[in-house]
């Protein structure tokens, strides 16, 4: 590796020195490894190379031992000579190498807190899921990415792509920020008519629609991708909306598209100032406001249900963020509610997507969203739920949406456990059987006398149900028919997160799980109620990394 290092001396307006420091590298390998200290201050890093745009992002560079180390893929670079910059001379600087394996490769989907089943990131910060695509056989999972820190900044659209729903393999940063700014989020399509004519081989053409966030703009623009969403090539028109002057406002993100099969158009739902804006195009390229309904912020989905699996009679769910959702019509041009807000999920759930392009023949609507988790000491953060299968059926309280864990769980089974009509100390006394820290356990559970019930994992309370308060772990729900006493939970454990589907998912909660206070595994607490367990089935659950 041959390097010069420069020191220049730059005089700040403080009057103090700040030395900025430049390096070169001849890049041979993959990935320029960079060693992060939380402490430290953000700083400017730039990566010039003279024929390509400079890649630029802040990061915390270590003046010390480093807490942890992340990496840029510099693969394009290889054979070619780069100039790295950085504002101040720190020791961590210096200590930027090159190299065909991340630092801590050896430890990689190993780690300590790294959730079994579910998708984080090998290094940084992740949020929304960005472009939830089936296309050319596979599912794309882009995602909102800070690569350079394990907290929010820098947004690039990170890149997964699995076989199953299950296991996914990372692949290089697919949209890097540039002049319009960050990239923030967005979904894509399989443009199957080639109506943008940005097709070229004879792979789908894949086009997302993505925010760049600039210095107070938030634009839409789109990119698209002829070899299976490795690379993608901006559109040179960008930005294809600017509607910041129509709506007066900063907050104009998000843009969800799918192909609206009636009017053959192309629709996008796009969370502009208080609500959710309709677009149509014909090309991808060019897009005109249809309609706006308020009462939404950020990341809106829009989708048709059939209601109890009749394809003859569908509803349309329009969603924002936070999961609450308006179920009614849409007819291409405007979607007109025939409810108030419902809500189906609640806790640490944000921005979920569903997917677009699923093959006919399989015909779900699956939906990822970010499990805002802490993960404690690693060198990346938060998550990917598990994608659930969402669905509408009848209720005595009207049409709901329903969320349950894919199938495809079934594939990571490990040992499984399963017992009928046990007392809570039956239970306790089974359940000390179970090994692990990755499970599925569904339940079927009857409160007898009194009024709540609890299960408790690792010493800290998992599920509790007050039935006076009708709160599932702080959260109203009401249940489904209360009066039979019966209560079905299906729980998704995994390191770092729980996810609980309430009544065939009528319900659902992600929560952090806090660290063991104990090894005891699965206990139910009675408090001063008496509860029967009539079912209860466990499956300890494969790492899907290794
Ligand atoms: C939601 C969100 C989006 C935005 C993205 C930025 O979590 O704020 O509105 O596009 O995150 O990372």
């Amino acid at each position: 590796m041959k390097f010069k290092t420069a020191i220049l001396f730059l005089l700040t307006s403080s009057a103090t020195f700040a030395q900025e420091v430049e390096r070169e590298i001849y890049i041979q390998k993959k990935y320029l490894n960079f060693p992060v200290q939380s402490s430290r201050k953000r700083q400017e890093m730039t990566l010039r190379q003279t024929k390509t745009e400079d890649r630029k992002f802040v990061i915390r560079l270590s003046d010390g031992k480093p807490d942890y180390w992340v990496f840029s893929d510099v693969s394009d670079f290889i054979g070619k000579r780069i100039q790295i910059a950085y504002p101040e001379d720190v020791k961590g600087f210096h200590e930027i190498y090159q190299s065909d394996e991340i630092n801590g490769s050896d430890s990689l989907y190993r780690e300590k807190n790294r959730p079994k089943f579910h998708f984080t990131t090998r290094r940084g910060w992740i949020n929304d899921p960005n472009g939830l695509l089936h296309a050319n056989g596979e599912y794309h999972l882009f995602y909102q990415h800070n690569p350079y820190e394990r907290s929010w900044e820098n947004m690039h659209w990170g890149h997964a792509a699995s076989k199953d729903l299950l296991h996914w393999a990372e692949l290089p940063e697919a949209l890097y920020p540039d002049t319009l700014g960050t990239m923030f989020s967005g979904s894509a399509v399989v443009d199957e008519r080639n109506t943008s004519g940005f097709k070229t081989g004879k792979n789908d053409v894949i086009v997302a629609a993505y925010t760049a966030h600039g210095r107070g703009t938030e634009v839409q623009c789109i990119a698209y991708s002829n070899d299976r969403g490795r690379t993608f090539t901006k559109y040179a028109g960008n930005p294809v909306i600017d509607s910041g002057e129509k709506w007066n406002t900063r907050n104009l993100r998000d843009p969800k598209i799918f192909h609206h099969r009636p009017s053959g158009k192309w629709v996008m739902a796009l969370f502009e100032k208080t609500g959710i804006s309709i677009y149509h195009s014909d090309n991808l390229k060019e897009w005109t406001y249809q309609s706006h309904i308020s009462g939404f912020w950020e990341c809106p989905d829009l989708f048709e249900l059939p209601v109890d699996g009749n394809p003859s009679n569908t509803k349309w769910v329009l969603y924002g963020a936070s999961g609450t959702y308006l179920i009614g019509t849409f007819d291409g041009k405007t979607f007109t509610p025939e409810t108030d807000k419902l809500c189906y999920v609640r806790g640490n759930l944000y921005a979920a997507q569903t997917f677009n392009h699923i093959p006919e023949k399989d015909g779900r609507r699956i939906q990822i969203g970010w499990g805002n988790i802490d993960q404690p000491g690693m060198p990346f953060n938060s998550m990917m739920t598990f994608p659930t299968e969402l669905t509408l059926r009848s209720t005595r309280e009207g049409v709901r949406m329903f969320s349950e864990p894919v199938r495809e769980i079934e594939q990571l089974y490990g040992k499984s456990y399963s017992w009928k009509n046990l007392t809570p100390e039956e239970a306790n006394r089974q359940l000390r059987a179970v090994g692990g820290d990755a499970f599925r356990i569904q339940m079927k559970v009857r409160i007898l006398d009194g009024a709540d019930f609890q299960l408790s994992y690792n010493g800290n309370s998992l599920l509790h149900y007050d039935m006076n308060r009708n709160n599932l772990n702080g959260e109203f729900y009401g249940g489904s028919r209360i009066e039979t006493l019966t209560f079905y939970y299906d729980v998704l454990i995994d390191k770092t997160v729980a996810e609980i589907f309430a009544d065939h998912g009528r319900f659902s909660l992600v929560n952090p799980l806090p660290s063991a206070k104990n090894g005891n595994g699965f206990e139910f607490r009675q408090g001063s109620s008496e509860i029967g367990i009539e079912e209860i089935h466990i499956h300890e659950i494969r790492s899907v990394w290794h």
